[in-house]
C-alpha cells in the first residue's frame, strides 16, 4: 500500500490490489501543485471530508474523468446528486460501511462545512479506514478534540493530521492528537497552501521528533509506502 501527496489535504492511497482512494481533491487552484495534472488522476473512490472549496475544488472534474464513487456525508451526497453526480455513497458520523476495498467509518471532526454555493454541507468528518490489514485515520479539517481518544484502541498504523494552524489544529495540537489516537506514524496535511497556514517545516519536524513521533511531510507528487 502506498500514498501520494498532492498538496493541501489531497492524498491518494493506492492499495496493493491497485484500487485508488483519493481524498479532498484541491489541485488546480493550489499554485504549489501546479505540476500535477488532474487528468492523470483516475481514482476508484473519492472521499470528501467536508464541503469547503479547498477540499472539493477538483471533485467534479476528477469524478467525471474517472467515474469514481464519491464517499461523503449525507448532505454533501444530496448536494452532489442535485449537481448531476450520481455515483455517490452518503454516510454519517459514527457509521461504517464495508466497501469492496475495505471498511470506512465516518468519524467526528470539529470544524464547519458549507458548500461553495452556500448550501449546507452537514457536519465535517474524518475517516477511519480498515484496508488490507491496516488502520488509517484521515482527520480532515479539525481542531484537537477529545473524541480522537475513541481511536486510541484501534491500533492505527498511520494518521493524516492537519498541522497548518489557523483553520485547523496546528503542530502542537497535532502532537497531542497523536497521543490521543495512540499513533506514532503521522502524515502532515493542510499546510503551506495559503499565507495564514504557512509553516516552518524544520521547526515542525523537530517538534515531532522531540515527541517521539514519525512525521512524514512528502513533497507534492511524492509517493511513500504505508
Ligand atoms: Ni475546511
Ligand atoms: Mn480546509
Amino acid at each position: 500500500m502506498k500514498t501520494t501527496y498532492y498538496g493541501q489535504s489531497t492524498v491518494e492511497i493506492e492499495l496493493s490490489n491497485g484500487k485508488k482512494l483519493l481524498f479532498d481533491p484541491f489541485i488546480t487552484h493550489n499554485p504549489l501543485a501546479k505540476d500535477i495534472d488532474i487528468n492523470s488522476l483516475k481514482p476508484d473512490y473519492i472521499l470528501i471530508s467536508h464541503g469547503h472549496g479547498d477540499h472539493i475544488a477538483d471533485l467534479f472534474e476528477i469524478q467525471k474523468n474517472s467515474g469514481a464513487k464519491v464517499i461523503c456525508i449525507a448532505e454533501i451526497a444530496g448536494w452532489l446528486n442535485s449537481k448531476g453526480v450520481d455515483n455517490v455513497h452518503g454516510m454519517n458520523i459514527g457509521g461504517g460501511f464495508n466497501f469492496d476495498f475495505g471498511r470506512v467509518k465516518m468519524v467526528n471532526a470539529v470544524h464547519s462545512s458549507t458548500m461553495p454555493d452556500g448550501s449546507p454541507g452537514g457536519n465535517p468528518a474524518g475517516f477511519l479506514l480498515s484496508v488490507e490489514g491496516k488502520k488509517i485515520y484521515f482527520a480532515g479539517d479539525t481542531a484537537l478534540t477529545y473524541d480522537m481518544k475513541l481511536l486510541a484502541d484501534e491500533n492505527l498504523n498511520w494518521a493524516y493530521l492537519p498541522i497548518g494552524d489557523n483553520y485547523t489544529m496546528g503542530a502542537d495540537d497535532a502532537i497531542k492528537a497523536s497521543a490521543f489516537i495512540n499513533c506514532k506514524n503521522i502524515i502532515g496535511i493542510h499546510y503551506d497552501s495559503f499565507e495564514v497556514i504557512r509553516i516552518d517545516k524544520d521547526e515542525v519536524r523537530e517538534k515531532f521528533i522531540k515527541a517521539g513521533l514519525n512525521l512524514k511531510l512528502p513533497a507534492i507528487g511524492e509517493t511513500i509506502d504505508l
